[in-house]
Protein backbone atom coordinates (compact mmCIF):
# COMPACT_ATOMS: atom_id res chain seq x y z
CA UNK A 1 0.00 0.00 0.00
CA UNK A 2 1.16 3.23 -0.79
CA UNK A 3 0.53 6.50 0.81
CA UNK A 4 -1.89 7.44 -1.23
CA UNK A 5 -4.23 4.54 -0.77
CA UNK A 6 -3.68 5.53 3.06
CA UNK A 7 -5.55 8.55 2.22
CA UNK A 8 -8.08 7.03 -0.01
CA UNK A 9 -8.88 4.59 2.82
CA UNK A 10 -9.05 7.46 5.19
CA UNK A 11 -11.49 9.26 2.76
CA UNK A 12 -13.19 6.30 1.52
CA UNK A 13 -13.95 4.57 4.64
CA UNK A 14 -15.42 8.52 6.07
CA UNK A 15 -13.90 7.37 9.61
CA UNK A 16 -16.41 8.43 12.37
CA UNK A 17 -15.13 9.92 15.57
CA UNK A 18 -17.16 7.06 17.17
CA UNK A 19 -16.01 4.41 15.55
CA UNK A 20 -12.29 5.12 16.36
CA UNK A 21 -13.47 5.60 20.28
CA UNK A 22 -15.23 2.50 19.89
CA UNK A 23 -12.41 0.50 19.03
CA UNK A 24 -10.18 1.96 21.81
CA UNK A 25 -12.25 1.43 24.43
CA UNK A 26 -11.27 -2.31 24.21
CA UNK A 27 -8.06 -1.17 25.32
CA UNK A 28 -9.76 0.78 28.54
CA UNK A 29 -11.84 -2.15 29.30
CA UNK A 30 -8.31 -4.22 29.57
CA UNK A 31 -7.21 -1.63 31.88
CA UNK A 32 -9.91 -1.73 34.27
CA UNK A 33 -9.56 -5.73 33.89
CA UNK A 34 -13.29 -5.81 32.47
CA UNK A 35 -14.70 -8.18 30.07
CA UNK A 36 -14.35 -6.61 26.78
CA UNK A 37 -16.86 -4.68 25.43
CA UNK A 38 -17.91 -3.13 28.29
CA UNK A 39 -17.28 0.44 27.47
CA UNK A 40 -19.39 0.10 24.36
CA UNK A 41 -22.21 -1.93 26.79
CA UNK A 42 -22.42 0.61 28.90
CA UNK A 43 -22.88 2.80 25.92
CA UNK A 44 -25.93 0.98 24.68
CA UNK A 45 -27.32 1.09 27.96
CA UNK A 46 -26.83 4.58 28.75
CA UNK A 47 -28.17 5.78 25.54
CA UNK A 48 -31.51 3.83 25.73
CA UNK A 49 -31.95 5.20 29.03
CA UNK A 50 -31.00 9.01 27.47
CA UNK A 51 -33.50 8.36 24.72
CA UNK A 52 -36.38 7.46 27.26
CA UNK A 53 -35.64 10.17 29.62
CA UNK A 54 -36.42 12.54 26.26
CA UNK A 55 -32.45 14.07 25.99
CA UNK A 56 -31.83 16.46 23.32
CA UNK A 57 -29.25 14.81 20.18
CA UNK A 58 -26.79 17.55 21.23
CA UNK A 59 -27.00 16.66 24.89
CA UNK A 60 -26.95 12.07 23.77
CA UNK A 61 -23.64 12.95 21.69
CA UNK A 62 -22.24 14.59 25.29
CA UNK A 63 -23.59 11.55 27.13
CA UNK A 64 -22.45 9.11 24.31
CA UNK A 65 -18.62 10.21 24.47
CA UNK A 66 -18.81 10.60 28.45
CA UNK A 67 -19.50 6.60 28.25
CA UNK A 68 -17.17 5.46 25.84
CA UNK A 69 -14.83 7.55 27.39
CA UNK A 70 -15.47 7.30 31.02
CA UNK A 71 -12.34 4.95 31.74
CA UNK A 72 -9.74 7.47 29.84
CA UNK A 73 -8.48 8.32 33.43
CA UNK A 74 -8.38 4.31 34.39
CA UNK A 75 -4.30 3.88 33.77
CA UNK A 76 -3.23 6.77 35.96
CA UNK A 77 -3.97 5.22 39.11
CA UNK A 78 -3.24 1.78 38.07
CA UNK A 79 0.22 2.11 39.42
CA UNK A 80 -0.77 3.62 42.84
CA UNK A 81 -3.50 1.01 43.69
CA UNK A 82 -0.60 -1.59 43.11
CA UNK A 83 1.26 0.08 45.42
CA UNK A 84 -1.31 0.39 48.45
CA UNK A 85 -2.48 -3.29 47.69
CA UNK A 86 0.43 -4.96 46.67
CA UNK A 87 -1.48 -6.94 44.45
CA UNK A 88 -2.94 -7.34 40.74
CA UNK A 89 -4.79 -3.99 40.11
CA UNK A 90 -6.80 -5.21 37.24
CA UNK A 91 -8.25 -8.10 38.96
CA UNK A 92 -9.04 -4.86 42.61
CA UNK A 93 -10.40 -2.96 40.08
CA UNK A 94 -12.96 -5.36 38.36
CA UNK A 95 -13.71 -6.97 41.62
CA UNK A 96 -13.89 -3.04 43.24
CA UNK A 97 -17.19 -2.48 40.59
CA UNK A 98 -18.99 -5.30 42.41
CA UNK A 99 -18.80 -3.92 45.46
CA UNK A 100 -21.26 -1.32 46.84
CA UNK A 101 -19.05 1.60 48.94
CA UNK A 102 -21.84 2.47 51.23
CA UNK A 103 -21.44 -0.59 52.97
CA UNK A 104 -19.06 -0.63 55.18
CA UNK A 105 -19.19 -4.35 55.79
CA UNK A 106 -18.35 -4.60 52.28
CA UNK A 107 -16.09 -2.33 51.89
CA UNK A 108 -13.81 -4.06 54.61
CA UNK A 109 -14.31 -7.66 53.18
CA UNK A 110 -13.25 -6.42 49.81
CA UNK A 111 -9.78 -5.12 52.08
CA UNK A 112 -9.67 -8.08 53.50
CA UNK A 113 -9.77 -10.38 50.65
CA UNK A 114 -7.22 -8.26 48.29
CA UNK A 115 -5.10 -6.78 50.74
CA UNK A 116 -1.00 -8.09 50.12
CA UNK A 117 -3.21 -11.08 48.55
CA UNK A 118 -0.55 -13.92 48.47
CA UNK A 119 1.96 -12.05 50.38
CA UNK A 120 3.36 -12.61 54.30
CA UNK A 121 0.93 -12.29 57.17
CA UNK A 122 2.83 -9.33 58.09
CA UNK A 123 2.97 -7.40 54.74
CA UNK A 124 -1.03 -8.33 54.34
CA UNK A 125 -1.69 -7.14 57.76
CA UNK A 126 0.34 -3.62 57.41
CA UNK A 127 -1.62 -2.96 53.82
CA UNK A 128 -4.88 -3.62 55.82
CA UNK A 129 -4.63 -1.36 58.13
CA UNK A 130 -3.43 1.47 55.99
CA UNK A 131 -6.13 0.77 54.43
CA UNK A 132 -8.53 0.55 57.12
CA UNK A 133 -7.09 3.40 58.89
CA UNK A 134 -6.81 5.98 55.61
CA UNK A 135 -9.09 4.40 53.38
CA UNK A 136 -11.49 7.14 52.61
CA UNK A 137 -8.64 9.85 51.99
CA UNK A 138 -7.14 6.95 49.73
CA UNK A 139 -10.50 6.16 48.03
CA UNK A 140 -10.84 10.16 47.46
CA UNK A 141 -7.01 10.41 46.53
CA UNK A 142 -7.54 7.27 43.21
CA UNK A 143 -10.87 8.47 42.17
CA UNK A 144 -9.73 12.01 41.63
CA UNK A 145 -6.42 11.55 39.95
CA UNK A 146 -8.55 9.25 37.23
CA UNK A 147 -11.71 11.54 37.04
CA UNK A 148 -9.26 14.46 36.69
CA UNK A 149 -7.06 12.68 34.03
CA UNK A 150 -10.29 11.35 32.31
CA UNK A 151 -11.55 14.73 31.81
CA UNK A 152 -8.16 16.17 30.58
CA UNK A 153 -7.68 13.49 28.15
CA UNK A 154 -11.39 14.34 26.83
CA UNK A 155 -10.38 17.77 26.28
CA UNK A 156 -6.96 17.11 24.74
CA UNK A 157 -9.40 14.47 21.90
CA UNK A 158 -11.46 18.51 21.07
CA UNK A 159 -14.35 17.54 23.46
CA UNK A 160 -16.49 19.80 25.20
CA UNK A 161 -16.20 20.68 28.69
CA UNK A 162 -19.93 18.89 29.21
CA UNK A 163 -18.09 15.70 28.32
CA UNK A 164 -14.95 16.44 30.41
CA UNK A 165 -17.02 16.88 33.32
CA UNK A 166 -19.56 13.88 32.89
CA UNK A 167 -15.97 11.77 33.33
CA UNK A 168 -14.64 13.79 36.25
CA UNK A 169 -18.27 13.28 37.91
CA UNK A 170 -18.17 9.55 37.15
CA UNK A 171 -18.25 8.29 40.89
CA UNK A 172 -20.34 10.81 42.56
CA UNK A 173 -23.56 9.41 43.98
CA UNK A 174 -26.88 10.82 44.07
CA UNK A 175 -26.44 10.67 47.98
CA UNK A 176 -23.92 12.59 48.34
CA UNK A 177 -21.53 9.79 49.50
CA UNK A 178 -19.45 9.24 46.18
CA UNK A 179 -15.95 10.43 45.49
CA UNK A 180 -14.25 12.98 44.62
CA UNK A 181 -16.26 15.81 45.12
CA UNK A 182 -19.32 14.29 47.25
CA UNK A 183 -21.40 16.40 45.25
CA UNK A 184 -24.89 15.25 45.18
CA UNK A 185 -28.65 15.11 43.05
CA UNK A 186 -28.82 17.02 40.15
CA UNK A 187 -25.81 18.92 40.97
CA UNK A 188 -24.17 16.01 39.73
CA UNK A 189 -24.10 16.41 35.60
CA UNK A 190 -26.95 14.08 34.07
CA UNK A 191 -24.32 12.24 31.73
CA UNK A 192 -22.69 11.08 34.52
CA UNK A 193 -25.58 10.12 36.22
CA UNK A 194 -26.48 7.63 33.47
CA UNK A 195 -22.86 6.51 32.59
CA UNK A 196 -22.40 5.36 36.62
CA UNK A 197 -25.60 3.53 36.28
CA UNK A 198 -24.92 2.22 32.85
CA UNK A 199 -21.67 0.82 34.10
CA UNK A 200 -22.63 -0.74 37.14
CA UNK A 201 -25.38 -2.30 35.09
CA UNK A 202 -23.25 -4.01 32.95
CA UNK A 203 -20.84 -5.49 35.25
CA UNK A 204 -23.55 -7.10 37.20
CA UNK A 205 -25.16 -8.56 34.18
CA UNK A 206 -21.96 -9.80 33.27
CA UNK A 207 -21.30 -11.30 36.24
CA UNK A 208 -24.63 -12.65 36.88
CA UNK A 209 -27.25 -11.96 33.84
CA UNK A 210 -30.05 -9.65 33.66
CA UNK A 211 -32.12 -10.25 36.83
CA UNK A 212 -29.37 -9.88 38.97
CA UNK A 213 -28.42 -6.31 37.49
CA UNK A 214 -31.93 -5.02 37.65
CA UNK A 215 -32.07 -5.69 41.69
CA UNK A 216 -28.91 -4.02 42.25
CA UNK A 217 -29.85 -1.01 40.14
CA UNK A 218 -33.22 -1.09 41.76
CA UNK A 219 -31.58 -1.04 45.30
CA UNK A 220 -29.14 1.38 45.00
CA UNK A 221 -32.17 3.64 43.60
CA UNK A 222 -31.64 6.94 45.65
CA UNK A 223 -28.17 5.60 46.91
CA UNK A 224 -25.77 5.60 43.78
CA UNK A 225 -28.48 6.32 41.75
CA UNK A 226 -30.69 8.89 40.50
CA UNK A 227 -34.50 7.73 41.16
CA UNK A 228 -35.53 8.89 37.57
CA UNK A 229 -32.68 7.09 35.91
CA UNK A 230 -33.63 4.36 37.39
CA UNK A 231 -36.67 4.64 36.42
CA UNK A 232 -35.55 5.31 32.91
CA UNK A 233 -33.77 2.17 33.18
CA UNK A 234 -36.09 0.25 34.67
CA UNK A 235 -38.29 1.25 31.49
CA UNK A 236 -35.96 0.69 28.91
CA UNK A 237 -34.85 -2.85 29.77
CA UNK A 238 -38.02 -4.26 29.32
CA UNK A 239 -37.31 -3.76 25.74
CA UNK A 240 -37.44 -6.51 23.49
CA UNK A 241 -33.70 -7.39 22.30
CA UNK A 242 -31.94 -4.64 25.15
CA UNK A 243 -30.12 -7.14 26.90
CA UNK A 244 -29.31 -9.76 24.02
CA UNK A 245 -27.80 -6.95 22.20
CA UNK A 246 -25.40 -7.16 24.77
CA UNK A 247 -23.83 -10.48 23.70
CA UNK A 248 -24.16 -9.39 19.86
CA UNK A 249 -21.19 -9.91 18.11
CA UNK A 250 -22.39 -7.34 15.82
CA UNK A 251 -22.72 -5.02 18.73
CA UNK A 252 -20.16 -2.23 17.84
CA UNK A 253 -22.59 -1.54 14.64
CA UNK A 254 -25.72 -1.71 16.80
CA UNK A 255 -24.14 0.96 19.65
CA UNK A 256 -22.67 3.43 16.44
CA UNK A 257 -26.54 4.03 15.49
CA UNK A 258 -27.21 5.22 18.92
CA UNK A 259 -25.06 8.39 17.74
CA UNK A 260 -27.29 10.93 17.27
CA UNK A 261 -27.01 11.42 13.88
CA UNK A 262 -26.89 14.76 13.00
CA UNK A 263 -24.11 14.69 15.62
CA UNK A 264 -21.79 12.58 13.95
CA UNK A 265 -17.97 13.32 13.60
CA UNK A 266 -16.09 12.65 10.75
CA UNK A 267 -12.42 12.57 11.64
CA UNK A 268 -9.30 13.76 9.47
CA UNK A 269 -5.65 13.07 9.50
CA UNK A 270 -4.68 15.88 12.21
CA UNK A 271 -8.08 14.33 14.42
CA UNK A 272 -6.48 10.84 14.10
CA UNK A 273 -3.02 12.00 15.32
CA UNK A 274 -4.78 14.04 18.10
CA UNK A 275 -6.76 10.28 19.10
CA UNK A 276 -3.39 8.90 18.86
CA UNK A 277 -1.42 11.18 21.10
CA UNK A 278 -3.60 11.37 23.82
CA UNK A 279 -3.97 7.56 23.84
CA UNK A 280 -0.51 7.50 24.10
CA UNK A 281 -0.67 9.53 27.14
CA UNK A 282 -3.19 6.79 28.27
CA UNK A 283 -0.21 4.02 28.01
CA UNK A 284 2.30 6.42 29.69
CA UNK A 285 0.12 7.44 32.69
CA UNK A 286 -0.03 3.66 33.30
CA UNK A 287 3.46 2.95 35.04
CA UNK A 288 6.24 4.87 36.39
CA UNK A 289 8.84 2.45 34.89
CA UNK A 290 7.72 3.62 31.51
CA UNK A 291 6.47 7.14 31.74
CA UNK A 292 6.72 9.41 28.56
CA UNK A 293 7.66 6.01 26.28
CA UNK A 294 5.33 6.69 23.95
CA UNK A 295 5.81 10.04 23.39
CA UNK A 296 9.25 9.55 23.21
CA UNK A 297 9.08 6.28 21.20
CA UNK A 298 6.84 8.59 18.50
CA UNK A 299 9.81 11.37 18.17
CA UNK A 300 12.45 9.14 17.62
CA UNK A 301 10.55 6.95 14.73
CA UNK A 302 10.03 10.21 13.14
CA UNK A 303 13.56 11.18 13.07
CA UNK A 304 15.11 7.95 12.11
CA UNK A 305 11.99 7.32 9.03
CA UNK A 306 13.09 10.91 8.42
CA UNK A 307 16.64 10.15 8.11
CA UNK A 308 15.95 7.23 5.85
CA UNK A 309 14.23 9.55 3.40
CA UNK A 310 10.72 7.72 4.54
CA UNK A 311 7.88 9.95 2.64
CA UNK A 312 6.70 12.50 4.65
CA UNK A 313 2.79 11.24 4.70
CA UNK A 314 4.09 7.54 5.66
CA UNK A 315 6.51 9.53 8.23
CA UNK A 316 3.48 10.67 10.01
CA UNK A 317 1.31 7.21 9.41
CA UNK A 318 4.24 5.52 11.04
CA UNK A 319 4.56 7.94 13.93
CA UNK A 320 0.83 7.16 14.87
CA UNK A 321 2.23 3.49 14.98
CA UNK A 322 4.83 4.45 17.02
CA UNK A 323 2.50 6.63 19.70
CA UNK A 324 0.15 2.82 19.88
CA UNK A 325 2.56 0.74 19.92
CA UNK A 326 2.59 -0.20 23.66
CA UNK A 327 -1.05 0.33 23.96
CA UNK A 328 -1.17 -3.90 24.59
CA UNK A 329 0.47 -2.62 28.10
CA UNK A 330 -2.79 -1.67 29.50
CA UNK A 331 -4.02 -5.00 29.40
CA UNK A 332 -0.96 -5.91 31.84
CA UNK A 333 -0.98 -5.94 35.78
CA UNK A 334 1.21 -3.30 37.48
CA UNK A 335 2.45 -6.30 39.60
CA UNK A 336 4.50 -7.32 36.89
CA UNK A 337 4.89 -3.90 34.86
CA UNK A 338 6.19 -2.23 38.27
CA UNK A 339 7.96 -5.32 39.52
CA UNK A 340 11.61 -4.25 41.15
CA UNK A 341 13.05 -7.53 40.54
CA UNK A 342 13.24 -10.39 38.41
CA UNK A 343 9.75 -11.85 36.33
CA UNK A 344 9.32 -15.56 36.64
CA UNK A 345 8.40 -17.14 33.40
CA UNK A 346 4.73 -16.68 34.07
CA UNK A 347 5.27 -12.40 34.51
CA UNK A 348 7.61 -12.42 31.31
CA UNK A 349 4.75 -14.34 29.72
CA UNK A 350 1.91 -11.59 31.18
CA UNK A 351 4.73 -8.42 29.32
CA UNK A 352 4.79 -10.52 26.36
CA UNK A 353 1.34 -10.69 25.88
CA UNK A 354 1.12 -6.67 25.09
CA UNK A 355 2.58 -7.03 21.83
CA UNK A 356 -0.09 -9.39 20.67
CA UNK A 357 -2.65 -7.26 22.25
CA UNK A 358 -1.28 -4.32 20.54
CA UNK A 359 -1.80 -5.56 17.31
CA UNK A 360 -5.38 -6.78 17.89
CA UNK A 361 -6.61 -3.34 19.50
CA UNK A 362 -5.56 -1.50 16.78
CA UNK A 363 -6.64 -4.32 14.23
CA UNK A 364 -10.44 -3.43 15.19
CA UNK A 365 -10.09 -0.89 12.87
CA UNK A 366 -9.92 -0.95 9.50
CA UNK A 367 -7.98 2.82 9.17
CA UNK A 368 -5.09 0.78 11.37
CA UNK A 369 -5.54 -2.91 10.17
CA UNK A 370 -2.12 -2.46 8.29
CA UNK A 371 -0.74 -0.39 11.26
CA UNK A 372 -1.68 -2.95 13.62
CA UNK A 373 0.53 -5.19 12.38
CA UNK A 374 3.71 -2.82 11.96
CA UNK A 375 3.22 -1.96 15.51
CA UNK A 376 1.91 -4.78 17.39
CA UNK A 377 5.44 -6.73 15.75
CA UNK A 378 7.90 -4.38 17.68
CA UNK A 379 9.24 -7.20 19.03
CA UNK A 380 10.57 -9.26 16.50
CA UNK A 381 13.75 -10.03 16.21
CA UNK A 382 16.13 -10.25 12.74
CA UNK A 383 17.14 -13.67 13.80
CA UNK A 384 13.76 -15.02 14.79
CA UNK A 385 13.88 -14.86 18.19
CA UNK A 386 11.00 -12.40 19.09
CA UNK A 387 7.46 -12.45 19.86
CA UNK A 388 4.75 -12.59 19.35
CA UNK A 389 4.97 -14.87 16.33
CA UNK A 390 9.06 -15.16 16.08
CA UNK A 391 8.68 -14.02 12.38
CA UNK A 392 12.80 -13.79 10.51
CA UNK A 393 13.92 -10.88 9.22
CA UNK A 394 12.76 -11.32 5.58
CA UNK A 395 9.29 -10.97 7.20
CA UNK A 396 9.83 -8.10 9.29
CA UNK A 397 8.75 -4.79 7.45
CA UNK A 398 10.76 -1.70 7.45
CA UNK A 399 8.56 0.24 9.28
CA UNK A 400 8.26 -2.06 12.05
CA UNK A 401 12.25 -2.09 12.51
CA UNK A 402 12.21 1.48 12.74
CA UNK A 403 9.99 1.46 15.95
CA UNK A 404 11.86 -0.92 16.89
CA UNK A 405 15.18 0.96 16.87
CA UNK A 406 13.37 3.72 18.29
CA UNK A 407 11.80 1.20 21.34
CA UNK A 408 14.97 -0.02 22.24
CA UNK A 409 16.76 3.19 22.47
CA UNK A 410 14.36 5.04 24.60
CA UNK A 411 14.28 1.27 26.51
CA UNK A 412 18.13 2.15 27.32
CA UNK A 413 18.05 5.98 27.64
CA UNK A 414 15.02 6.80 29.72
CA UNK A 415 15.58 7.78 33.40
CA UNK A 416 14.02 4.77 35.90
CA UNK A 417 12.50 4.26 39.11
CA UNK A 418 15.32 1.87 39.40
CA UNK A 419 18.26 3.26 37.61
CA UNK A 420 19.46 7.06 36.12
CA UNK A 421 19.99 7.13 32.63
CA UNK A 422 21.99 5.78 30.48
CA UNK A 423 23.88 8.00 28.38
CA UNK A 424 23.38 8.33 24.57
CA UNK A 425 27.21 7.19 23.29
CA UNK A 426 27.04 4.11 25.84
CA UNK A 427 23.08 3.34 24.48
CA UNK A 428 24.66 2.91 20.81
CA UNK A 429 27.75 0.97 22.02
CA UNK A 430 25.16 -1.59 23.75
CA UNK A 431 22.89 -1.21 20.63
CA UNK A 432 25.73 -1.84 18.32
CA UNK A 433 26.21 -5.45 19.71
CA UNK A 434 22.44 -6.85 18.45
CA UNK A 435 22.91 -5.28 14.94
CA UNK A 436 21.97 -7.41 12.60
CA UNK A 437 20.30 -9.65 15.29
CA UNK A 438 17.71 -7.45 17.01
CA UNK A 439 18.54 -4.19 15.15
CA UNK A 440 18.10 -3.64 11.65
CA UNK A 441 21.78 -1.88 10.91
CA UNK A 442 20.22 0.35 8.38
CA UNK A 443 17.70 1.64 11.38
CA UNK A 444 20.78 1.98 13.57
CA UNK A 445 22.86 4.00 10.97
CA UNK A 446 20.00 6.76 10.86
CA UNK A 447 19.25 6.60 14.50
CA UNK A 448 23.13 7.87 14.53
CA UNK A 449 22.67 10.44 11.88
CA UNK A 450 19.58 11.89 13.13
CA UNK A 451 20.74 11.95 17.05
CA UNK A 452 22.40 15.55 16.86
CA UNK A 453 19.07 16.98 15.90
CA UNK A 454 16.98 14.79 18.82
CA UNK A 455 18.88 17.49 21.56
CA UNK A 456 20.75 15.40 23.93
FE1 LIG B 1 6.63 -3.13 23.71
FE1 LIG C 1 7.80 0.10 23.83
Amino acid sequence: MDISDVHHSIAAEQISLSAIIGSLSYALDLTEGLPAGHSLRSCWIGMHVGQHMGMRSLDRSHLYYTILLKDAGCSSNAARLFELYGADERRIKSDFKLVDSDSLMHLGRFVLAHAGAGKSLHERFTRILNLAQNGDDLGTELVATRCERGASIAHQLGFDEKVAAGIRCLDEHWNGNGKPARIRGPLIPLNARIALLSQVADVFHSAGGSTLALAEISKRAGSWFDPDVVQAFQQVEKQAGFWEALTDSELQQKVSLLEPESRVIRIDEDRLDTIAEAFAQVVDAKSPYTYGHSSRVAAYTLAVAKAMGIPEARQRWLRRGALLHDIGKLGVSNAVLDKPGKLDENEWEQVKSHAAYSEQILARLAVFSELSFVAGAHHERLDGKGYPRGLTAEQIPLETRIITVADIFDAITADRPYRGPIPVPDAITIMEKERGTAIDGDCLDALKRSLPALCF
